[in-house]
């Protein structure tokens, strides 16, 4: 590998990797042979389209071999372990409801009678509209009303296997009567709150303070109800969510084990339990460390199949019972890796300078001292001048708001600073055993690239729940990072920036990137961002959608386009926030028609004016390259 400074090879598993000509590939996963595909080559195939950056790159390899890989892995632990029920996986639709996304979901996973789970009423009329294997899983969790549960209980007719899973006791009444009143009986499941939480970003809202599920004393009462109505052969799923990307294996064993110790209880009671549903949770290694920290996990997907399987296994023949069929409702881990967001870099803001300036007749002494600073520089000294520099340069400013020198006095100081902060920067950079506290001080003078994309539209769970996806400059990989820059999107919002970083070395808060060469592009890529970011995304400053392509790896490092869809255009956010775009041109055409009226403008101004909205409100929202 060429430059592993990134950490690549650590968490872009047999996905990413580099060319010998420092760019960015994707690899086939299905495909051991394959070459990979170059990332440039690919946005430039993309603009040759017309289809700009920022661009949300779908890999459908990506997708199937997840789907295959979740599915084999579940196949493999029952195997091994002698298990005698068998896996069926659902995707929670939740995590990316995309069109393109979902079917490629249920046509991957049908050879597996992969299902789907659904939180909603609009879930469950799109997951009733798509090809499910007729062995495979509808999921129904969430509030449901009359109407949802007509739904599911006629879908039945249709030969598919809706399931409804009982969030309240309400639910239950309504759901007795919708069935009697239809006379169909309902497949019910019951979701159980269990007390053990789980660490990660999810801690607060998992356990006994879940906002989802029944106490054990609501289960008991559903049993008995259900036993009244002679209806507890209906009940036949268990079901208990522990909370999305859960670091911590032993964590995973233990909830398994109390859901597998409540399913044996609720069948000694006399139900027939069939499937034991155990949510989602399944984590991704953003950062590639293999920890139980935030960002990563410390187990890999076999294991999290084995320790399920085993733990379930052993619970069941304890109690002498059957061994039920697994459920796993997996989201982020099926789909996050499978897209990545590409955008570019339109400037930046560099806090060092070459320029060196030189003092005058007149100078304030301050700004003397600050100036006569680098003479003394060495590799020795770099802490101290730096320490130096900047006392001056706080006493400059202070000097100025006190209308003790001049704005042009100021400037000067402003740059002999960053030009002290170039030369410690060279030094540095050349020195093998630097100063941690050093380091750290210069990081944070890191540059400010300036991107064209919207955080809160495209990770906005990088700005929510300090979420990190890794993010890499997509060329150049053969040459040195010459620079550290934090990103900053386009939007005018202080949070719209990215000051964390995954490295090969660990956590930066700054990415080491290349200098900005004049009319070349410079290519970012934030990566394993399929999972809730489009859906969660929003309309901050009107940056809409971004356009989305999904491609599909070939041999010989081709790829072919499967779909595009166009991002928002400006005329499509001006609608969703309530305005009507022709009524705009109307009122803003009067105006111009007024300007021309009180001869404040020409008739050709008109046209030109008139004629840049109108393309403008048909254009993306992003920034647009002449
Ligand atoms: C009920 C339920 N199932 C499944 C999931 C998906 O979880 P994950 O993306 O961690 O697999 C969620 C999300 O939090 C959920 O609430």
């Amino acid at each position: 590998m060429q430059n592993d400074l990134y950490g690549i090879s650590r968490w872009g598993e047999n996905l990413i990797g580099i060319l010998p000509n420092g760019n960015i590939c994707l690899h086939d996963p299905l495909d051991e042979n394959s070459e990979g595909v170059d990332l440039p080559a690919i946005i430039h195939s993309l603009r040759r389209r017309g289809i700009n950056t920022p661009v949300l790159l779908r890999v459908s390899n990506f997708l199937e071999y997840k789907i295959r890989s979740i599915n084999e892995s579940f196949q493999n632990a029952i195997k091994e372990n002698e298990y005698q029920g068998r896996y069926l996986g659902v995707f929670p639709i939740k995590v990316n409801q995309q069109a393109h996304v979902v079917e490629r979901v249920v046509k991957y996973g049908s050879e597996y009678d992969f299902g789907l789970e659904v939180g909603s009423k609009a879930e469950l009329l799109l997951a009733l509209s798509q090809n499910l294997s007729p062995k495979s899983l509808i999921i129904c969790n969430g509030f449901k009303d009359s109407e949802f549960v007509r739904l599911s209980l006629l879908s039945t007719k249709l030969g598919l296997r809706s399931i409804l899973v009982l969030e309240s006791v309400r639910e239950l009444d309504l759901i007795i009567r919708v069935s009697k009143e239809l006379g169909i009986s309902p497949e019910l499941g019951v979701r159980v709150k269990l007390t053990n939480s789980v660490s990660g970003k999810w801690a607060a809202t998992s356990g006994d303070r879940s906002s989802f599920g029944l106490t054990v004393d609501q289960v008991v009462g559903i049993i008995e109800r259900l036993k009244s109505e002679e209806m507890l052969d209906c009940l036949i799923l268990q079901h208990s969510h522990l909370g999305s990307q859960v670091p911590n294996v032993i964590e995973i064993r233990q909830f398994v084990q109390e859901a597998s110790r409540l399913f044996i209880e609720i069948q000694r009671m006399g139900a027939n339990l069939e499937f034991l549903d155990l949510g989602g949770g399944l984590g991704v290694d953003y950062t590639g460390e293999k920890t139980s920290s935030m960002n990563s996990m410390n187990y890999s997907l076999a294991e999290y199949c084995t320790n399920v399987v085993e733990t379930v296994k052993f619970e069941m023949e304890e109690a002498q019972q059957k061994h039920p069929c697994i459920v796993t409702e997996s989201g982020r881990a099926c789909v996050a890796q499978s897209s990545i967001l590409l955008f570019s870099v339109l400037e930046s803001t560099e806090f060092d300078s070459v320029e060196e300036i030189t003092g005058e007749e007149g100078d304030h002494p301050a700004l003397e001292s600050l100036i006569g600073i680098s003479e003394n520089l060495c590799g020795e000294n770099l802490l101290e001048v730096l320490n130096d520099a900047t006392y001056y340069r706080g006493e400059l400013r202070s000097f100025f708001r006190r209308g003790q020198i001049s704005l042009p006095e100021l400037a000067r100081g402003e740059k002999s600073f960053q030009f002290i902060l170039g030369k410690i920067r060279k030094i540095l950079s050349e020195q093998e055993v630097v100063n941690e506290e050093l380091l750290a001080k210069i990081k944070g003078m890191a540059d400010i690239y300036h991107c064209n994309f919207s955080l809160f539209q495209s990770l906005p769970d990088v700005w929510a729940i300090d979420q990190l996806h890794p993010i890499v400059p997509l060329s150049r990989l053969h040459e040195k990072p010459d620079r550290n820059a934090i990103l900053c999107d386009i939007t005018c919002d202080s949070d719209g920036r990215i000051d964390r970083f995954v490295l090969e070395d660990g956590i930066s808060n700054c990415l080491p990137v290349h200098s900005i060469k004049e009319d070349v592009p410079y290519y970012l890529g934030a990566f394993f961002v399929g999972a809730y970011q489009e859906t969660l995304g929003d309309l901050h400053n009107l940056f809409g959608d971004t356009n989305v392509v999904t491609i599909r790896l070939g041999k010989n490092g081709s790829f072919e386009l499967l779909d595009e869809v166009e991002g928002d255009t400006i005329f499509e956010v001006l609608s969703y926030v309530e305005y009507e775009p022709k009524r705009l041109l109307e009122t803003f055409k009067a105006h111009a028609e007024k300007a021309v009226e009180q001869n404040r403008m020409s008739l050709d101004e008109l046209k030109e004016l008139t004629s840049t909205y109108k393309d403008s409100l048909r254009g993306y929202t992003y920034y647009e390259s002449d």
